[in-house]
């Protein structure tokens, strides 16, 4: 492998975890946040994410105790950057915060490093647009919890090198991740929109009535959720189709949903009040239906996620 020395720079919730997906996948990761009580807000996150996969058996107490020590924090700029090959820059989602922090970079770092953004939305080449090298950004768009969910999506600016974006899907890939590039910019990516597309439909039945949140959250979980964890829509269609596969189903179904597509939400703003008079409500009482097991508080819920995760991740061959 090239990349030997990668550098997480911001600590926080995205931050950190990307931090143990290198560590496991062998690499030396140096985090960087900006004062003592932030890092050791990201170690305590790191050792969380690293006790776990201890506990899931996807680390013996070697290889844990090798991630540990590979692991090096620091709020000095000059000692986050200077060695790393790799940096990826996991900042507040802002963009004059993400200008200052390339140019802070590129103050210190080698001058073939790679830079990749975890930025959820923001145009990679508007974060690249006062670079000295704007050549080597690209954005490396994770999926939260980083560690445990394998999609990467990778987006070239404007003058982004294709050098820069291979070394990036190269080492993406060997740090486990299954990246999948962008032909253009688009605000949202691939991931983010389908997200919101599928849950402004959700709140908009909850809107109208037509069910609780505990039922629409049901109905994906236990419908095409489950089936979405193993294959993407059009895989699903080709299934759908039976023996014509998915051309069948969408010259014979398709068209059938013209009424739906009709009367569905186009709204571009969240409704006012649906976070409070709708969506905390309905969560809280969601959470009342569960157990201690499968997550009662949002504790307990992300450790039944994760562990449901390792499960899928097994049967994908990706753990
Ligand atoms: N939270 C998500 O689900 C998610 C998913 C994918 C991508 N992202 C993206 O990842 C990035 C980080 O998001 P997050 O949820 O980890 O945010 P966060 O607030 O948890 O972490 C941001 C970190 O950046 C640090 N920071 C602030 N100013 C800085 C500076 N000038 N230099 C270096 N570090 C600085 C903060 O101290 C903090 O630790 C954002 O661009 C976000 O859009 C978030």
């Amino acid at each position: 492998m090239g990349i030997k020395n990668v550098t997480c720079f911001g600590t926080g919730l995205i931050g950190s975890a990307w931090g143990v997906n290198f560590l496991i996948k062998g690499v030396n990761v140096t985090l960087y946040d900006l004062d003592e009580a932030k890092l050791a807000d990201a170690k305590a996150r790191i050792t969380a994410m690293l006790d776990f996969y201890k506990e899931m058996k996807v680390l013996d107490d070697a290889q844990y105790a090798d991630c540990v020590k590979r692991a090096k924090y620091t709020s000095d700029v000059k000692e986050a950057v200077k060695d790393a090959e790799f940096i990826q820059e996991n900042g507040p989602e802002n963009i004059a915060i993400k200008q200052s922090i390339i140019k802070t970079i590129e103050e210190y770092c080698k001058p073939d490093a790679i830079i990749g953004s975890s930025t959820s939305g923001l145009l990679v080449s508007d974060i690249a647009a006062y670079a000295k090298h704007p050549e080597r950004i690209v954005g490396g768009h994770p999926y939260n919890p980083v560690h445990l969910i394998p999609l990467v999506e990778l987006v070239k600016g404007k003058h982004t090198s294709q050098e820069a974006l291979d070394k990036a899907v190269a080492f993406y890939r060997e740090m486990g991740k299954e990246p999948v590039v962008l032909n253009k910019e688009c605000p949202g990516f691939i991931c983010n929109r389908i997200q919101v597309a599928v849950n402004r439909e959700a709140y908009e039945l909850v809107l109208r009535g037509v069910c609780t949140v505990e039922d629409v959250d049901k109905a994906v979980v236990f419908g095409p959720g489950l089936r979405w964890g193993l294959m993407g829509p059009h895989l699903c269609g080709e299934l759908g189709g039976g023996k014509g596969g998915i051309k069948f189903l969408l010259d014979h179904i398709g068209p059938t949903t013209k009424a739906w597509y009709e009367d569905m939400a186009t709204w571009t703003e969240i409704p006012e009040g649906y976070a409070a008079n709708y969506a905390v409500p309905g969560v809280a009482e969601e959470l009342k239906h569960r157990t201690p097991g499968t997550g009662r508080d949002d504790q307990e819920l992300a450790k039944w996620r994760d562990v449901g995760l390792v499960q899928l991740l097994k049967y994908h061959g990706k753990l």
